[in-house]
C-alpha cells in the first residue's frame, strides 16, 4: 500500500520557493532511518542508508534529532553504524546532552533519576549538593526508593527545578507496551505541585538546539520525521518546514490530523531526499 502512494506537497509552487533558502536537514532517527526491535536492535528502512550518503555529499548541513534517552549517544550511534549508516556522535542531538547544556547555562547541579546507561552523558556535570532533578526513562530503575529520593530533593528546594528528558506516556518494545518517563514526571509534578521543563521533542528549545549546532535559522531547515505531533508539529512551531514520512509509526489518518498539517508527505526518507535535491538543483 505504501509503495503505491505518491508524494504530495500541498502547494508545489510555494514549495519550490521555500526550498530556495534551505541550508540543512534535521532527521528523526527511529522510524525514519530504521525500525527498532528484533535481533540486531533494528532494521534499516530501505533506501535510508543511501539517502544519508546523498545528503552528506550534497553540501546540505545535516543533523540527527532523537528522543532516545535509554542509552548514551555513543552506544546508540554504534548501533546505527553497525546497521550501515554514515553517522557520528557529534551529529546527534539528543535530550541528555541538551539537558547538560541547560544545566551548565543555569548553574544547576542535578540529582539524576535516569537509566544507568545514560549516566555517562552527565560525567562532566557537577552533581554535588543538588539543586534540581533530571528525570529520564529509567525503566527498571523507577523503584519507589529512587522516585522518593528524587521527590525528597525537589521538596527540599526553595525553587524546585525538574528537567524531564521527554514526556512520552508509553512506548512499544518487542515484549509489549512500556510506561515512559512522562508518567513518572507527572508523579513528581503532582507531589511537589510544580511543572517540569521538558527537554526533547516536541519542545521548541530542543529543535532550536539542533539548529544552533548547525548554525542555521529555522526557515533554512527542513525536519523529516514519522511522528506527526512530536516531529512535524514541534519543528513547525519552531519555524521550520516539516515533512512526514510514511514509515515508522506513520498512520494514514495522520494526513487528516486535526491540529498538525505537514508541509509535505513522502513515502520514505529516500524519496524526501530525492525531491529536495532535485528542487535545489534547479
Ligand atoms: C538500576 O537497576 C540496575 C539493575 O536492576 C541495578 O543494578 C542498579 O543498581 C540500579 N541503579 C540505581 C541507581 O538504582
Ligand atoms: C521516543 O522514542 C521511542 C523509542 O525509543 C518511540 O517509541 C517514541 O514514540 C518516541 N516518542 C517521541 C515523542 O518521539
Ligand atoms: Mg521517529
Amino acid at each position: 500500500m505504501q509503495a503505491s502512494r505518491v508524494y504530495s506537497f500541498p502547494v508545489m509552487a510555494d514549495w519550490s520557493k521555500r526550498l530556495a533558502g534551505i541550508k540543512g536537514l534535521v532527521l528523526d532517527i527511529s522510524g525514519v532511518l530504521y525500525d527498532s526491535g528484533g535481533e540486531g536492535g533494528g532494521v534499516p528502512i530501505p533506501g535510508s542508508i543511501e539517502a544519508v550518503k546523498k545528503i552528506k555529499s550534497s553540501g546540505l548541513k545535516l543533523r540527527f534529532c532523537t528522543n532516545e534517552t535509554q542509552a548514551t549517544r555513543d552506544k546508540f550511534v554504534e548501533k546505527l553504524q553497525r546497521l550501515g549508516f554514515d553517522i557520528v556522535v557529534d551529529e546527534v542531538t539528543a535530550p541528555a546532552p541538551a539537558a547538560c547544556r541547560i544545566l551548565k547555562e543555569r548553574n544547576l547541579r542535578p540529582h539524576l533519576l535516569v537509566h544507568d546507561d545514560v549516566i555517562p552523558e552527565f560525567a562532566d556535570i557537577n552533581k554535588a549538593d543538588p539543586n534540581c532533578v533530571v528525570i529520564g526513562d529509567a525503566a527498571d530503575n523507577f523503584s519507589y526508593k529512587n522516585l522518593n529520593d528524587a521527590f525528597q530533593v525537589l521538596i527540599g528546594l526553595e525553587n524546585p527545578v525538574l528537567l524531564s528528558l521527554g514526556k512520552g506516556r508509553y512506548y512499544k518494545e518487542t515484549d509489549g507496551l512500556k510506561l515512559d518517563v512522562g508518567v513518572y514526571m507527572k508523579a513528581l509534578e503532582y507531589a511537589c505541585d510544580i511543572q517540569a521543563e521538558v527537554v526533547g521533542k516536541p519542545a521548541k528549545m530542543f529543535f532550536q538546539s539542533a539548529l544552533t549546532e548547525m548554525d542555521i535559522e529555522p526557515h533554512q531547515a527542513i525536519m523529516i520525521g514519522d511522528d506527526i505531533v512530536n516531529d512535524v508539529g514541534g519543528a513547525q512551531r519552531c519555524g521550520m518546514t516539516a515533512l512526514q514520512v510514511r514509515t515508522g509509526k506513520y498512520r494514514p489518518c495522520d494526513e487528516q490530523h486535526p491540529e498538525v498539517k505537514a508541509d509535505g508527505y513522502v513515502n520514505n526518507l529516500a524519496e524526501a531526499v530525492d525531491v529536495i535535491l532535485k528542487q535545489l538543483d534547479k
